[in-house]
C-alpha cells in the first residue's frame, strides 16, 4: 500500500512537465538563457552606447547589480534552509487538487522574496552612496520599497486578513507621497487638450474640469496648451497606482515562475525604454547637465533603479522557476508592485506602466466578479493538475472544496485559466512560458508604440 502510494506520488512529480524544454529540473539552461539575454543585452547596449560621464554611472550600476545578483543567488539557499517548517508551502500544481494537504506535502520554503528584496534595497543604498548629490526622491523610493518588503513579510508571517491587505499599499506609499516634489500636472493626448481649450480660453468642458479641480488645488492651464494640474487628485492617483500594482501582481500568480517572471519582463521593458530615452536626452556629445535636463535625470533614475531590480528578480526567478525550489511569497509581490509604481511615478510614466501591465490589467478585469464577491471566490483560483495526463486544466470554484451548488461551479475567472481553456494540453512550465511570452510581447508592443506614436498623440 505504502509503495503504491509512493508510485502515485512519483507520478505526481510531473514527469511530463519535467521533460518540457522550459523545465529547469534536468539542468536545461534554456529557460535561464531566454530570461537573462534581454537583461544582459540591455545592460551591454547601455554601457556601449551611452556617451561621456554617464557611462561611468551606468557601468557602476551594472557592477552593483551583478553583485546584488550574486548575493541573492548565494543567500537564497542559505536563508531558505532557515525558514521554519511551519512556513513551508505546498506546490499545488504538482498534485491532484482534491488530495488533502498534509504537513509533509509542504515542501517549498515560502517568502523568499525577502532575500531578493533586501539585496535590492542594499544595492540601492550602495548606488546612492556614490551619488554626488543626495536626491530626496531616491530616498523616498527606497523608503517605500523597504516599507513594502517589511509589510509584505509581516503579511506572510502573520497571514493577515484581506481587510488589512487593503490598507497596506496606501501605507507603503506614504513616504513617496510626503517626499514627492514633482509636479502634479499631466499632459493629456492632443485630442483631449483641444477639447479643453478654445483659442486662448477654456472651452465649456475645460471650464467645468477647471472648477472641479480647483477644489483639489488644481486646474486647467488656459494659456493655450490644455495641460491639466490634477492637484490633490494626482496624489490619490499615486496611491491607487501602488494599490493596483501590488494587488495585480499578487493575483496573477500560482504558477511556478509567474510572479517573478512577469515582474522581470516588465522591469526589463522599463529599463530598455528608459535607456533609449536617456540616450536621446543626452545626445552624441555626451554632455549631461542634470540641473538643466530634468527628463534625462528621471530616465537615469529609472535605469539605476531597474538594473538592480531586474538582476535580483532574475536571481529569484531562477529558483522559483519550475520545479520551484522557493516560493516568492507576498513579500515579493508587495515590493515588486511598489517598485514598479515608484519608478513610474518618479520617472513620470504612469500611463506607460499601465500599457506594460496589460496582462495584469486584463487578469484584474476578468477577476472583478470574484474579487468583488459577485461570484463565489475560493481561497485558491490557480489551475488544477490532471494526474492522469500530467497537464494542467482550468480550475472551477469547487475544484479544491465543495463550496457552491453544481450550477454555480463556474471556471475561476483568471487570465491563467482563460489561457488554459484556449490552449489545452499545457504543462506547468509551458503555461508559465506562454504567459511570460504574452507579457514580453505586450511590453515590446508598448515600448514600440511609445516611440512610434507618442509624437503624434501628444
Ligand atoms: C493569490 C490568488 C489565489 C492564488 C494564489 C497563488 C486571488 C484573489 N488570489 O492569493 O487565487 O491561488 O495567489 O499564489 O486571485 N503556490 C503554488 N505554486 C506557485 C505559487 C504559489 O502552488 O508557483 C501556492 C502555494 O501553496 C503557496 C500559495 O500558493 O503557499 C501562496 O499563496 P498566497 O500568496 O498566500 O495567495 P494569495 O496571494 O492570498
Ligand atoms: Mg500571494
Amino acid at each position: 500500500m505504502a509503495s503504491d502510494n509512493d508510485e502515485r506520488k512519483k507520478k505526481w512529480r510531473c514527469d511530463v512537465a519535467a521533460s518540457s524544454i522550459f523545465a529547469a529540473g534536468q539542468g536545461s539552461p534554456v529557460p535561464f538563457l531566454m530570461a537573462a539575454l534581454p537583461l544582459a543585452g540591455a545592460a551591454a547596449t547601455l554601457t556601449i552606447c551611452i556617451p561621456g560621464e554617464l557611462r561611468r554611472v551606468v557601468l557602476r550600476s551594472c557592477a552593483i547589480s551583478a553583485a546584488a545578483y550574486g548575493a541573492t543567488r548565494h543567500l537564497l539557499p542559505v536563508i531558505g534552509a532557515k525558514v521554519p517548517a511551519a512556513k513551508y508551502g505546498c506546490d499545488l500544481l504538482k498534485r491532484p487538487a482534491r488530495e488533502p494537504v498534509a504537513a509533509a506535502d509542504k515542501t517549498v520554503p515560502e517568502s523568499l522574496g525577502l532575500v531578493s528584496g533586501v539585496c535590492f534595497v542594499l544595492a540601492l543604498v550602495v548606488t546612492q552612496s556614490f551619488q554626488k548629490e543626495q536626491s530626496p526622491e531616491y530616498s523616498a523610493a527606497m523608503l517605500s520599497v523597504v516599507f513594502a518588503v517589511l509589510l509584505g513579510f509581516a503579511d506572510d508571517v502573520l497571514d493577515l486578513e484581506w481587510k488589512y491587505k487593503y490598507v497596506l499599499p496606501p501605507l507603503m506609499s506614504l513616504p513617496l507621497l510626503s517626499a514627492y516634489g514633482g509636479g502634479t500636472t499631466v499632459a493629456p493626448p492632443r485630442v483631449l487638450r483641444e477639447l479643453l481649450v478654445r483659442g486662448a480660453d477654456l472651452s465649456a468642458a475645460g471650464a467645468f474640469l477647471d472648477a472641479a479641480l480647483s477644489a483639489l488645488g488644481g486646474g486647467v492651464d488656459a494659456a493655450g496648451r490644455g495641460l491639466v494640474d490634477l492637484g490633490l487628485a494626482y496624489k490619490v492617483y499615486m496611491v491607487l497606482l501602488a494599490v493596483f500594482c501590488t494587488n495585480a501582481i499578487n493575483i496573477y500568480a500560482g504558477v511556478n515562475g509567474l510572479e517573478a517572471g512577469q515582474t522581470y519582463a516588465t522591469g526589463v521593458a522599463i529599463l530598455v525604454m528608459s535607456a533609449v530615452e536617456l540616450g536621446r536626452a543626452v545626445g552624441d556629445d555626451g554632455v549631461f547637465d542634470e540641473a538643466e535636463n530634468a527628463m534625462a535625470r528621471h530616465h537615469l533614475f529609472s535605469v539605476t533603479l531597474m538594473l538592480p531590480f531586474c538582476a535580483t528578480t532574475l536571481a529569484l526567478l531562477k529558483s522559483n522557476w519550475f520545479p520551484a525550489e522557493v516560493f516568492v511569497g507576498d513579500t515579493f509581490t508587495n515590493y515588486a508592485g511598489m517598485t514598479l509604481a515608484v519608478v513610474a511615478i518618479l520617472g513620470h510614466f504612469p500611463v506607460m506602466l499601465m500599457a506594460l501591465m496589460v496582462p495584469q490589467l486584463l487578469n484584474f478585469l476578468i477577476s472583478v466578479p470574484q474579487l468583488f464577491k459577485l461570484r463565489p471566490c475560493p481561497r485558491h483560483r490557480l489551475p488544477t493538475f490532471d494526474e492522469a495526463t500530467g497537464y494542467l486544466r482550468f480550475s472551477r470554484v469547487n475544484d479544491r472544496a465543495t463550496t457552491v451548488p453544481d450550477g454555480a461551479n463556474i471556471m475561476n475567472l483568471t487570465l491563467i485559466n482563460a489561457a488554459l481553456r484556449a490552449c489545452r494540453g499545457l504543462t506547468e512550465p509551458a503555461l508559465a512560458a506562454l504567459l511570460l511570452a504574452l507579457q514580453a510581447a505586450t511590453c515590446a508592443a508598448a515600448v514600440a508604440l511609445r516611440f512610434c506614436l507618442v509624437g503624434r498623440v501628444y
